[in-house]
């Protein structure tokens, strides 16, 4: 059976806090509109913020299959939409030859080589067949690390929702997948390609909002230690940092800190678990020892007062 789609904003609110994702109200809205009117939802945002758990959790919430397709340098249609089994025609054609036929035998051959048995369908394809729980949901992750001409390729399949296979015939969805985007924004994506989809910028989220992740995602974390490490995360992203800790990195380190049995932090443990929070050497360097306990201070002083009001 179909799980339907969500019928409002609310709707989808509740299907993503379902999944453990806590969103705010305007990528529910973003992600509602997409799946009403059909159309691909780009994401893109710092790494870490939770681009890719969106897919995860519709995937999982609305019960669809999860084709997802991680783009790299030079990723080309053979890995992402089809190709053919060449080791299997090859044998197929042996096979003919040991049991020699005549020319009807060729032309069975021939049309045979071609057929479904031969065709190995990649992610692409893949999310354009029917499926009894509905149109899958199709995770196009990291779309900025691919090339221009993938990015064309892809355009004409988000445009019409359907590949066409010289030696086979075209395939078209009988309904669009549900498809995901998403960027790191190393570099632009192209205008023609964002016009095929809904955009939306996932950001750093509020104190508030990242509180309620840990409380959802690390749930062992003592409500005080969860509140220190928000605050002082967010306080970091405030730093011209090379690179700011995501949510990612919010959740392995109070995932760590409950490990080592920390009910709050204090500057030391801090010192020895920036590992986990921070992944490049000048960063640590610039925030182990004072500046770790400056920070520290300060969100206890902003803690204090937030209680205190
Ligand atoms: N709003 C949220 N609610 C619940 N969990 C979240 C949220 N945001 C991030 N997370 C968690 O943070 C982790 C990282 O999220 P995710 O992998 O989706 O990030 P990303 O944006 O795809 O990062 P990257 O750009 O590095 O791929 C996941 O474990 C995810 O569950
Ligand atoms: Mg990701």
């Amino acid at each position: 059976m179909t799980i339907p789609l969500p019928a409002s904003v609310d709707d989808t609110l509740a299907l993503l806090t379902r999944g453990d994702y806590v969103a705010d109200r305007s990528l529910a809205t973003a992600l509602y509109l997409a799946l009403k009117l059909k159309r691909p939802l780009f994401l893109e945002g710092e790494a870490g913020v939770g681009k890719t758990e969106i897919a995860k959790v519709l995937s999982a919430t609305l019960g669809r299959r999860l084709l997802r397709l991680q783009c790299y340098e030079g990723l080309d249609a053979s890995s992402a939409v089809y190709e053919w089994n060449y080791a299997r025609q090859m044998m197929e054609i042996r096979l003919a030859e040991a049991t020699a036929g005549g020319a009807s035998d060729r032309d069975a051959l021939a049309a045979d080589l071609f057929s479904e048995r031969f065709l190995v369908k990649r992610p692409l394809l893949q999310a354009l067949e029917p499926d009894p729980a509905g149109p899958p949901v199709l995770l196009i992750d990291e779309l900025d690390r691919t090339d221009e001409p993938f990015e064309a390729y892809l355009l004409e399949i988000l445009s019409d929702f359907q590949v066409s296979i010289p030696e086979y015939g075209t395939i078209r969805a009988p309904e669009p997948p549900i498809v995901i985007l998403t960027s790191n924004r190393t570099r632009e994506i192209h205008d023609a390609l964002k016009r095929r989809c809904f955009y939306h910028w996932v950001d750093y989220p509020s104190a508030a909002r990242e509180r309620e992740i840990v409380a959802v995602k690390a749930p062992r974390a003592d409500a005080r230690l969860a509140a220190q490490v928000v605050g002082f995360v967010q306080s970091l992203r405030g730093l011209d940092l090379y690179k700011a800790p995501g949510v990612a990195e919010t959740l392995d380190w109070a995932q760590a800190l409950v490990e080592l049995n920390q009910l709050e932090l204090e500057p030391s443990v801090i010192n020895d678990t920036l590992g986990t929070l921070l992944k490049y050497q000048d960063d640590i360097a610039r925030i182990q020892g004072s500046e770790a306990a400056r920070i520290l201070s300060q969100v206890k002083t902003e803690l204090a007062a937030t209680t205190a009001r």
